[in-house]
């Protein structure tokens, strides 16, 4: 028997940078769009082949502090995409029980977008499916700097004193307040880096670098980013002897 539970436990959130689809478009001499609109059904069998493996929360990174300094045009038919793939995926998330939410800095959004946002997040607020979140316009540290504003702001008003601030206080100040930490953080596309993303929470993910562009990315590679996980080591600072004492 094996009495090592942190070895062989099955990831609760999975985390994804779904990076290369420009690299993917281009391989196919279509525009970056293309590559774009190839991800986003990525991302929807991903979520799906999530729901069926029972994984409790998945967040995605779809477009980060960063990539306001695309091209205009990009940037443009990436907000639209966003916004019409929410309109027409939002009945279905819902119908299977997934909670949708979103991360990132609201104020820099096309409109049409905060709405859909707002409407899809209150639709699906009580499904006790997949909790779905969707970074957009989120970088690690706005959220670190948003989560420091906010402690700042009920220090000068009193409500705390500085000496109180710690690491559950901090937390919960952050975007993925009261959600469990990544277990495995999975990056697409070949990079091997985190490019701003949730700083904080992914203190002890575990990480996994696909070579895959993210349109190419399916449930046998999601299976695969599983399998590899669940025979990694997790000591979280403790020795190897720890861990098999139990
Ligand atoms: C990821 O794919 C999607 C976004 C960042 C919006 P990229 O657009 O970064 O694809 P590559 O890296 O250029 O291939
Ligand atoms: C990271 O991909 C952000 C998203 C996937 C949304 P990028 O393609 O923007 O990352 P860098 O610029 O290569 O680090
Ligand atoms: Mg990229």
């Amino acid at each position: 028997m094996n009495s090592d539970n942190q070895s062989i436990a099955y990831p609760r959130h999975i985390s994804i940078v779904m990076d290369g689809n420009g690299r993917w478009a281009r391989q196919r001499g279509l525009p970056r769009n293309a590559g774009h609109r190839a991800g986003v059904r990525a991302a929807r069998k991903v979520v799906e082949a999530c729901g069926e493996r029972d994984i409790e929360i998945l967040t995605l990174f779809a477009f980060s502090s960063e990539n306001w300094s695309r091209p205009e045009t990009e940037v443009t038919l990436l907000m639209r995409l966003f916004v019409e793939s929410l309109q027409r995926e939002v009945q279905d998330l819902h119908k299977n029980k997934v909670r949708l939410r979103f991360l990132g800095d609201r104020t820099s959004l096309p409109i049409a977008l905060i709405r859909q946002m707002e409407s899809s997040e209150r639709l699906t607020a009580s499904n006790e499916g997949l909790k779905l979140n969707v970074a957009v316009s989120y970088g690690g540290r706005w959220d670190l700097v948003e989560a420091a504003r906010l402690l700042a702001t009920r220090v000068a008003k009193g409500e705390l004193q500085p000496e109180q601030i710690d690491e559950a206080l901090f937390s919960a100040e952050l975007s993925l307040a009261g959600v469990a930490d990544p277990d495995l953080f999975i990056r697409t596309g070949g990079e091997k880096r985190v490019s701003n993303f949730l700083l904080w929470n992914l203190a002890y993910s575990e990480f996994l670098f696909s070579d895959a562009l993210w349109p190419d990315f399916d449930s046998v590679l999601l299976d695969q980013a599983i399998d590899d996980f669940t025979q990694r080591r997790r000591r979280f600072g403790r020795t190897t002897e720890q861990l098999s004492a139990g």
